[in-house]
């Protein structure tokens, strides 16, 4: 049994993530704490609490708002990529259930303490809040089971800037604290999401027509992706970050190659901020910090989800 803790900035696929956690037979969702990053913070917070409702889970699995702005740098949110609740426009109601009075960071390092090496931390937003919890409590770096984040590029584009991707780009201070803590974390990057975790139009069309409530759910909170990767990026696809790092989470095996890499974030420069460097020759003479996923199994990915949308479970 996983337990986990998630770490989100509850938009699009985010969500979708969120769902897989709460409907696997092979996971215990323990806490999620939200992080500033994709839209207001608010609105992530209850994003975060409509899913937990949605999945049938109301009340059991408690949501921790943590930081609502990055350890020093300015950002920007991007409802332009997610609509304006960060659910598609869907404008789902408010969740019954209503999040902790206790901060995020506090949650991380009370639950790490009490759980040594039990748990696996997900992190699929700006890592402002476990590098909070680790500046606190350095010793929690070593008491996680597992760690994996979705964030930086192993040599691929930027997809919010050409040099970064938007989760070390929002916050990179935190991802440098995060790569230099001890913490021995799994990189599922960027490029692992548009080699292998794409749904083109044709693909979506067939999932919509699958008809059950998870499938529509899927295609609601994508929905704005749809238009902007049409209008942006000029393919008709929505883009699944989160949710095939949570695939990877809950089946090693949908990772198909991993590499132990040093990385680096760049958190001096403006141009490049947040832009990721995987030392890939070891030029850089540093121990390797970080498992780089290198490749992964769409089939067994998409899998996954089918199974979700088909039986509501996975
Ligand atoms: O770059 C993609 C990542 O940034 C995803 O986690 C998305 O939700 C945003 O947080
Ligand atoms: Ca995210």
């Amino acid at each position: 049994m996983e337990r986990i803790i998630l770490d989100t900035d509850t938009a699009g696929d985010d969500n979708i993530a969120l769902l897989m956690a709460l409907k696997s037979s092979k996971a215990r969702l323990e806490a999620v704490t939200i992080n500033c990053g994709n839209i207001n913070f608010d609105q992530q917070v209850e994003n975060a609490l409509y899913t937990i409702e949605f999945a049938g889970m109301s009340g059991k699995v408690p949501v921790y708002p943590g930081a609502r702005h990055p350890l020093l740098r300015d950002w920007r949110t991007v409802e332009n990529i997610h609509g304006k609740d960060g659910m598609g426009n869907s404008f789902f109601p408010k969740a019954k259930q209503r999040p902790e009075p206790k901060h995020a960071v506090d949650a991380i390092i009370e639950l790490v303490n009490s759980n040594p090496g039990e748990l696996t931390f997900v992190e699929i937003a700006p890592m402002t809040n476990i590098a909070l919890a680790l500046r606190k409590d350095p010793s929690i770096a070593k008491k996680f089971k597992s760690f994996y984040f979705m964030g930086g590029t192993n040599q691929y584009l930027g997809n919010v800037t050409p040099a970064a991707e938007f989760n070390f780009w929002v916050d990179p201070d935190a991802a440098k604290i995060v790569l230099h803590s001890g913490l021995k974390p799994t990189m599922v990057g960027w490029e692992i999401c548009m080699r292998h975790g794409l749904f083109f139009g044709e693909e979506l069309e067939k999932v919509r027509d699958i008809g059950t409530k998870e499938a529509e759910f899927f295609y609601a909170v994508n929905r704005q992706v749809r238009t902007f990767m049409r209008r942006e990026r000029g393919i008709d696809a929505i883009s699944c970050p989160d949710s095939i790092t949570m695939a990877i989470v809950l089946d090693r095996k949908v990772a198909t190659s991993t590499k132990n890499r040093f990385v680096e974030v760049d958190n001096e420069s403006e141009i490049s901020r947040g832009a990721c460097y995987v030392d890939e020759y070891g030029v850089l003479g540093k121990k390797p910090n970080v498992k780089v996923v290198y490749e992964a199994s769409e089939k067994r990915f998409k899998d996954m989800l089918y199974r979700l949308f088909r039986e509501g479970r996975i």
